[in-house]
């Protein structure tokens, strides 16, 4: 599929620098509270980030960070929104609970049409849109953070289809973490993040899949943005980087080391608007 041109669509994203971040609680294997942070660099690396995707064309809203909410850079949590849509976080764990209130703020004063959770479920963390496969299918993950009744629910609000797909590594625990869309209707994924039968649905859904191997998954070169070219991921994914240019689209690497610390890398930090 490398012959084909990779065209590059305008997004919006949600970004909130980590103005406050820390890890002083851990709730996924990748967070060591014994080591300390800094803040500083994980603010320099962040503003490269946003840089990166404003020179590239789209546009970043920022939403203020909350003093006591160490993780809510990770923004792609806060909600998940498919056509206009929103539906709401509800976090896991009590630590991240707030967070999900500032996003609600943010998308219901910007007039979006939010509904609200009645299951746990951590956004975009878990959960991909695919505008152009099948017209228009949502990927969702469970088995760590998000209730399988929420996907139930997702169906519900946002009228697409939902398909359930089981995560079983602790190491990748979030679907944002394990699989990616590369453009409107193709994905990569690491096959073994998946129970045996969600791999061969994935299969079937994506035949032409860019599979990702262990290696790439550890460093978090499946947590990308990409705008269906140009295919942001950290700097220590340069395997990754190469899968997805053999696939014909352009890796650009941004140093995230700092936010990994806290078990996130690109697409954590970064939530895209779907109008
Ligand atoms: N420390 C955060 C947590 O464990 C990291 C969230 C990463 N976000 C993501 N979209 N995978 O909740």
């Amino acid at each position: 599929m490398n012959h084909i041109e990779r065209r590059p669509r305008n997004r919006t994203y949600l970004m909130c620098p980590p103005q406050h971040f820390t890890v002083e609680y851990a709730i996924n294997p990748w967070m060591d509270t014994t080591l300390p942070v800094d803040a500083a660099l994980a603010l320099k690396q962040w503003q490269v980030l946003r840089d990166t995707l404003g020179d590239l064309g789209h546009l970043v809203h920022v939403l203020d960070a909350v003093p006591g909410l160490p993780d809510m850079v990770y923004a792609a949590n806060g909600a998940f929104s498919v056509d206009g849509t929103v539906y709401g976080a509800r976090f896991l764990y009590p630590q991240r609970g707030a967070e999900a209130d500032a996003h609600r703020e943010f998308y219901t004063l910007q007039g979006w049409k939010f509904s609200g959770p009645q299951h746990v479920n951590e956004g975009e963390g878990d959960f991909a849109y695919l505008p152009g496969a099948y017209g228009g299918l949502v990927l969702a993950g469970y088995g760590f953070r998000t209730d399988p009744a929420a996907h139930a629910e997702a169906q519900e609000v946002l009228g697409r289809p939902v398909v359930s797909l089981h995560l079983v590594d602790p190491a990748f625990y979030h679907l944002d973490t394990a699989l990616a869309a590369l453009d409107d209707r193709h994905v990569t994924y690491y096959p073994e993040a998946f129970s045996a039968a969600s791999q061969r649905v994935l299969a079937q859904l994506f035949p032409d899949a860019v599979l990702a191997d262990r290696a790439d998954a550890e460093a978090f070169g499946l947590n990308l943005v990409s705008d269906g070219r140009h295919v942001i991921l950290n700097t220590e994914a340069t395997a990754m980087g190469e899968k997805v240019r053999a696939a014909g689209y352009q890796p650009v690497h941004v140093d995230l080391s700092e936010l990994k610390r806290g078990g996130g890398s690109v697409k954590c930090v970064v939530a895209e608007l779907r109008q």
